[in-house]
């Protein structure tokens, strides 16, 4: 479970004057997710879906707020200044920092990301790519031997077969598609065997039937982990109302920024698998779009 108390985050910024000025990126997201659930984020661009995510991850400090996971407050040294920031942003791309210290006892219980702007690494294959982070999992040089190399190996193969590059294995990620990395990325995230992934954006840079075969694919992975009773928790950071209705057990809106905060939360409580057509799920979409175009026309009333 992820509870979130009353999580700020400003910046100081430096205006066009020259002048610093202070910025609020997020204002006050208090938040309970279950265990298993697959909650998305939608709300206008720039009212702060990626930092609170980046908060999640631990990849920033929040500046006010806090957050527990299965109960234990968050209480790593995360980073505060934009250099530490962007540091951590570069060796944490998909195994959050706070799964080092948070779940000391739980070694299970990590985080993995998939951010679209911190790709897989294009100098590594694919197989290359997912037993990286088996080995930055397993804390790089505590058990380097041969055996459980080969172990990450049988692994890695595991995992790229269950996200469909079977045979991909010593392809590069110039040498796949979009929604093959995007696949890729999938099965690094899920060789770490987290009990958390968060997701940005994901799948905005695939195609249209790509992104539903990857949501498809998303969601069945995602019940296969519920049935072998190592649920997953999805967050996931979209712009496609669609797709966040779809996937999720709950949606939630956030008013537009700066300063964004909730603005609404959705339930979708239609039970999977789901058509895509479904009536329930068709009139949610309406409700979020109404929402969402009710904020973009009160935004541009005030800014004439
Ligand atoms: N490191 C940073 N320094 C200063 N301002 C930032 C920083 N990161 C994000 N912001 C600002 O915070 C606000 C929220 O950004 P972001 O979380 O990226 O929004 P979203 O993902 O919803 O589009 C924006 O106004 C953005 O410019
Ligand atoms: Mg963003």
């Amino acid at each position: 479970m992820i509870e979130t108390r009353g999580i700020s985050k400003f910046f100081s910024v430096v205006n066009e004057n020259g002048m610093a000025e202070g910025l609020t990126a997020v204002l006050n997201v208090s938040l309970t997710i279950p265990d298993g659930a697959i909650v998305s984020m939608l709300g206008p661009s720039g009212c702060g879906k990626s930092t609170f995510l980046e908060i999640l991850a631990g990849l920033q400090a929040p500046t006010d707020g806090e957050i527990r996971i299965d109960g234990n407050l968050v209480l790593e040294p995360l980073p505060s200044t934009r250099k530490e920031m962007e540091d951590y942003k570069r060796r944490y791309r998909f195994i959050s920092p706070l799964a080092n210290g948070v779940f000391t006892d739980h070694p299970k219980h990590d985080i993995a990301m998939i951010f679209q702007d911190y790709a897989v690494f294009p100098w590594m294959t694919a197989i290359q790519n997912v037993v990286f982070a088996l080995k930055l999992r397993a804390g790089g040089n505590n058990r380097s031997g041969r055996a459980a190399r080969s172990e990450m190996m049988d692994k890695a193969v595991f995992y790229l077969n269950k996200v469909g590059l079977a045979g991909a294995e010593n392809k590069y990620p110039s040498q796949l598609s979009g929604g093959m990395r995007q696949r890729l990325a999938l099965a690094r995230a899920l060789s770490v065997e987290p009990k958390i992934i968060l997701m940005d954006e994901p799948f905005a840079a695939v195609d249209a039937l790509q992104r539903e075969k990857l949501q498809d694919d998303l969601l069945r992975l995602w019940e296969d982990a519920k049935a072998g009773n190592a649920p997953i928790i999805i967050v996931m950071v979209s712009h496609d109302v669609q797709e966040a209705v779809y996937l999720s057990d709950e949606v939630i809106v956030f008013s537009p920024g700066p300063g964004g905060t909730i603005r609404n939360r959705i339930p979708v409580a239609i039970p999977r698998p789901r058509a895509r057509t479904d009536p329930g799920i068709v009139e949610i979409q309406e409700r979020i779009f109404a929402i969402l175009q009710y904020d973009i026309n009160q935004e541009s009333m005030y800014s004439i």
